[in-house]
């Protein structure tokens, strides 16, 4: 967690090598070893820096990318049933809400007492949440700049512990491992309490052409949201690349079942950080994201594990994407 909500500098941008605030150190000290691994990775929360969450907005409206829209689709087609399901004046906490326009799409139907955005881009964030208080004046909002990607995040007091509904759309579950997608779901059951659930919007496994472009799109959307990341990383850590010598690759691995993002070097070169640097062959990757596609029972178990009940499945007529509201199990009711 960045800081305390209610402290104006846990809104702060961690981009300046000069930030020596823990958090910035750990984030820096993350980036740094990844780009250091023998297998050089970054972790994709670092595609999201303010350009990073708009080219994201912009990969929604490229014609190829269709877990953004069909995912409103079954939201618009079947939003009355899912209210009915999750029931009005929750504490509706978003996880990764970005520009929260898909949870205040749901706003008129799902009445939330308290909504707490949680976002990593933290600026981003508290941009569109005094826009959305604007419309929404009588909704309690508490924005939190917090990472929730690590094991150890706690929701702080500010937000109401009655009848939480964690709203977690767009597949972003499929960002994690199956491992670590069953920590964060067990850490969410954690803070949902007696009479809290999750609702989960899950991109299922399907035919291989369409997710290779969705995910290396004709106009290059996708290749400026990877590339993107490189600029993050000289701006944390003052490093040197050269965004023009890498090249986007995006592709789904059928044995894996999950989507791989990976920057390729055109050629070979020697990138510099501040006390660091690396040599990369022509050729040589680094890894940016992997974005797991689900089967629906897959799905429904992994909730399962994590002490969740099942208790709606919502797909659009393709069968391309699930939005699933399951309720937290009581502890004594779990084997
Ligand atoms: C945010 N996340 C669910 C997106 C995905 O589809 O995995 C991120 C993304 N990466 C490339 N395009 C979109």
């Amino acid at each position: 967690m960045l800081n305390h909500p209610l402290d104006p500098s846990a809104l702060a941008d961690f981009d300046l090598p000069a930030d020596t605030s823990a958090e910035a150190l750990r984030l820096r000290a993350e980036l740094e070893a990844g780009l250091r691994a023998r297998d050089a990775c970054i972790s994709p929360k670092f595609l999201y820096d303010a350009l990073g969450s708009k080219l994201f907005e912009a990969i929604c409206e490229v014609p190829e990318y269709y877990p953004t829209r069909t995912e409103a689709a079954i939201f618009e087609r079947h939003g009355g049933e899912i209210a009915r399901a999750v029931g009005t004046g929750t504490t509706l906490i978003d996880l990764g809400a970005g520009n929260c326009a898909k949870a205040a799409r749901l706003f008129p139907l799902l009445h939330p007492a308290q909504y707490v955005p949680v976002d990593i881009s933290a600026d981003f964030l508290q941009d569109a949440v005094e826009r959305l208080q604007q419309r929404f004046r009588h909704i309690e909002m508490n924005a939190l700049g917090m990472d929730f990607s690590g094991g150890d995040w706690q929701l702080p007091d500010v937000v109401r512990s009655e009848r939480r509904l964690f709203f977690y759309p767009g597949s972003s579950i499929g960002n994690f491992t199956p491992e670590d997608a069953l920590a964060f779901l067990r850490r969410v059951r954690a803070q949902c309490g007696a009479d809290g659930g999750i609702l989960i919007g899950i991109d299922l496994a399907k035919e291989h052409a369409v997710l290779d472009a969705a995910y290396d799109d004709a106009l290059g959307v996708t290749a400026a949201f990877n590339l993107n990341v490189l600029r993050h990383a000289n701006r944390l850590l003052g490093a040197d690349f050269d965004i023009r010598a890498w090249r986007h690759r995006g592709f789904y691995n059928e044995r894996m079942r999950r989507v791989e993002m990976h920057l390729e070097a055109r050629s070979s070169q020697q990138v510099s950080w501040q006390g660091g640097s690396r040599r990369f062959e022509a050729g040589e990757c680094i890894h940016t994201e992997n974005s797991y596609k689900y089967r629906p029972s897959d799905a429904v178990g992994l909730l399962e594990q994590a002490g969740f009940a099942a208790a709606g499945v919502w797909q659009d007529a393709r069968g391309w994407f699930a939005v699933i509201h399951a309720r937290a199990i009581p502890p004594g009711a779990m084997h």
